[in-house]
């Protein structure tokens, strides 16, 4: 079967597999863009990459929701326990582990990981899914860094990329990393949410469809992509 990858604005995807549903850095509730609320989106599964607020975002109120099992680093998973989430699954980079839907790497990303209460969050981190033989790497917050050759070394099918610059990396370095990468497919993410981070989609994709031989998919929060 299909993947089904519905964006829901920031850095926040709903991953379908055949056995379960994914959601990635549930930022719902503070997001004015997000099409879904976080009393109503359902998932099985919860992924953070790291302990800002716009990733961490509403975890703790789906998870209690809906029993949904969190996977972080273990530094995230002690402070998830520590609110009372009881289905939590720490890993940590360089890791991975094989679940009934599939398998998630965690990988390096140069960024911060504070939580809210301003606890230490351990390094954050950028996921790297294999699901019915797909292979998805989501960024997450991160600058541009050599090693995603690595990644790349993979064989990419779909990689996501922030380009809103300012945190992360912006459209100049994001096209850097489609081409250490070389994924099939690109979709780009941590954009136009805030003032700091706008940025024209469009013309990014247009820039790296002519560098590069990766496909751009613009999406809006709300649109799904099948893989
Ligand atoms: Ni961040
Ligand atoms: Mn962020």
């Amino acid at each position: 079967m299909t993947l089904k990858i519905t964006w829901y604005g920031h850095a926040c995807f709903l991953i379908e597999t055949d056995k379960a549903k994914l959601l990635v850095d549930p930022f719902l509730s503070g997001n004015p863009l997000s099409p879904v609320q976080a009393d109503e989106v359902e998932t099985d599964y919860i992924l953070v990459s790291h302990g800002h607020g716009d990733h961490l975002g509403d975890t703790i109120e789906i998870a209690k929701r809906t029993g949904a099992t969190v996977i972080s680093n273990f530094e995230i998973h002690n402070w998830i326990v520590n609110r009372g989430i009881e289905k939590v699954h720490p890993q940590h980079i360089g890791g991975g582990f094989d679940y009934p839907w599939g398998r998630v790497k965690l990988t390096i990303a140069q960024h911060g990981s504070s939580l809210p209460d301003g606890s230490y969050g351990g390094n954050p981190c950028g996921f790297l899914f294999y699901i019915q033989g797909k292979k998805i790497y989501h960024a997450c917050d991160t600058g541009l860094f050599f090693d995603m050759k690595l990644i790349g070394e993979e064989g990419i099918d779909l990689a996501i990329l922030p380009i809103g610059d300012n945190f992360t990396m912006g459209p100049d370095d994001a096209l850097r990393a489609v081409k250490l990468i070389e994924p099939e497919q690109v979709v780009p993410v941590h954009y136009d949410t805030f003032d700091v981070i706008k940025q024209d989609p469009y013309s990014w994709a247009a820039k790296v469809e002519k560098e590069t031989s990766a496909k751009v998919t613009v999406m809006k929060p709300g649109d799904f992509l099948e893989l």
